[in-house]
């Protein structure tokens, strides 16, 4: 088995906002999941670097694109890691070997006859790169999404032949209805489809920052067409991450792409639909190259409102949340308070709530608690006892639950699973009440089942949280003598953490 997933490829134009963070945690929690699994993984996110966007932001600079593209590309790579994402490689487009790639597969879509020259004029907004169709602009002809005046353009360029691709879309829509999620974005696709589908410019003439058209070098490849390879170019030059050799596969001479394309998941934004699921599918088919299997589309992050970007001037600053909360709290927060795939606003006092309310008391007391009774009551070590039958209609056959929600991209589904038995554990506890049975030398065996109970609890959520939480279940897990990550640990009947000394534990999540 194999999973690969995408984030959209970044623009360098501006730093990394809590949008850009928001993909990168989405893909990086499906990531995690299916390495717990045992399937070969590989994460892919990176940067965006040619095209109008960078080169106006540099212009306004007074520098060169390359020198912005250096500068904004070493700030997205950090932001990976510092969000705890564990992306199996960083693809910037400026890299010789993507260009050489972009230049190979775009020369075979036109050998196969999907390029012609001709002329474009039309609206343009340079933020969005995008061509605008007459029934896509605001008035005064603004750019719906930025909120700009747009260029009229006219220029000659290379066009790709899209419209050659109107029925094998359409089929491609009536076979696979899982192509594109959730079911609103598949309509919207598909009704832009059936609207009747125009050519599109494949190069630009007037720009100089791109990848060089290899039969017409005073062309670059409109930067879309450029940046959607990305996806593929990536596992030419990429070197094999861990669960791939793991699994001998690069000893037995399958190369990246033979092992992982196509793509399983590609999680964009919504406003980047069109390309994905329309432009993107009709490339490949022009190149004869395998289809995606998904594209899942998240909502946007709004603050009062609006959506969050860096025109807009409205942006929360992950690095800013992540110092003061930690990097679990903020991917817990994004994927629970907004449903993934849906728009949510996002505050700093919604999120407070979330990290006092259901992180620190719901989960961080949880787990301080039980492991504390257990040393009290047990010198640190719960008795090797199958747990409490009242609980098997909660947690039997959870792990699959969730598994078929984070197939589907439910994340925030997936969570809410997660959380409901965070919360059960919570009123067992209660209803319970251990510190109770520990004073009654007749009740010593409810104990022993209660602590076990709770203990093998903790096991099933952590091991099922651990993508959304890795640092927090990760240092659950340890005090629980757990070294598995794998799902089998999330069944209900393991009896791993029972049996032998438990470790401390720090407060999971401190209140400040
Ligand atoms: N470079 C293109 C993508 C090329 S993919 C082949 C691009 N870059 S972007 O930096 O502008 O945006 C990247 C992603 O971040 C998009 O999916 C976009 O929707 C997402 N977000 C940017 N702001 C966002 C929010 N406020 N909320 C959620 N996601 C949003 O488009």
């Amino acid at each position: 088995m194999s999973f690969y997933v995408t984030t959209p490829i970044y623009y360098v134009n501006a730093a990394p906002h809590l949008g850009h963070a928001y993909t990168t945690i989405a893909a990086d929690v499906m990531a995690r999941h299916h390495r717990q699994r045992g399937e070969e993984v590989f994460f892919l996110t990176g940067t965006d670097e040619h095209g109008e966007p960078v080169a106006d932001a540099a212009h306004a600079l007074g520098i060169a694109p390359q020198e912005l593209a250096d500068r904004n590309a070493e700030r997205f790579r950090a932001l990976a890691p510092q969000l705890h994402a564990s992306n199996d490689f960083f693809i910037r487009t400026t890299d010789a070997q993507h260009e050489a790639i972009v230049q190979r597969v775009l020369a075979r879509v036109r050998e196969n006859g999907y390029v012609y020259e001709g002329t474009y004029e039309g609206w343009y907004c340079p933020r969005c790169a995008d061509f605008k169709a007459e029934n896509d602009i605001d008035e005064g002809n603004r750019c719906p999404i930025h909120h700009i005046e747009l260029t009229r353009e006219q220029e000659d360029n290379y066009f790709f032949r899209l419209s050659a691709f109107q029925e094998r879309l359409e089929e491609l829509y009536a076979q696979r209805e899982d192509f594109v999620a959730p079911r609103t974005r598949y309509n919207e696709a598909l009704s832009f489809i059936r609207s009747g589908l125009r050519d599109v410019p494949l190069t630009r003439h007037k720009l100089s920052w791109g990848v060089r058209v290899p039969w017409d070098p005073e062309h670059v490849f409109y930067v879309w067409f450029d940046a959607l390879l990305n996806y593929y170019s990536a596992l030419s030059y990429a070197p094999a991450p861990a669960s791939v050799s793991a699994a001998g596969a690069a000893e037995r001479g399958a190369s990246l792409t033979e092992r992982m394309w196509p793509a399983t998941y590609h999680l964009i934004g919504k406003d980047i639909l069109r390309f994905h699921a329309v432009y993107w599918p009709a490339l490949l088919m022009a190149a004869e190259l395998e289809l995606p299997r998904h594209v899942f589309v998240h909502g946007f992050l709004l603050m009062e409102g609006e959506k969050m970007s860096k025109s807009l001037g409205n942006v929360l600053d992950p690095f800013a949340v992540i110092e003061r909360y930690g990097a679990d709290a903020l991917r817990f927060y994004l994927l629970r308070d907004v449903p993934f795939g849906q728009d949510g606003s996002v505050s700093t006092a919604a999120f407070e709530l979330r990290y006092e309310s259901e992180l620190a008391n719901e989960l961080g007391n949880l787990a301080s608690r039980t492991i504390a009774m257990v040393h009290r009551y047990r010198d640190g070590v719960p008795a090797v006892l199958a747990p409490d039958a009242e609980l098997d209609a909660d947690f039997d056959g959870l792990a699959s639950e969730v598994q078929w929600m984070i197939d589907r991209a439910e994340l925030t589904g997936a969570l809410e699973l997660i959380w409901q038995r965070v919360r059960r554990l919570n009123r067992y506890v209660e209803e319970r009440a251990p510190w109770q049975l520990a004073k009654d030398d007749t009740r010593a065996q409810e104990l022993d089942g209660v602590l076990s109970t709770l203990v093998a609890g903790l096991r099933v959520v952590a091991v099922l949280a651990h993508p959304y939480l890795p640092d927090a279940t990760d240092r659950l897990l340890a005090a629980l003598g757990v070294e598995d990550r794998s799902l089998e640990c999330a069944r209900w009947s393991s009896t791993a953490a029972l049996g032998a000394r438990l470790g401390e534990l720090a407060p999971l999540f401190p209140k400040s």
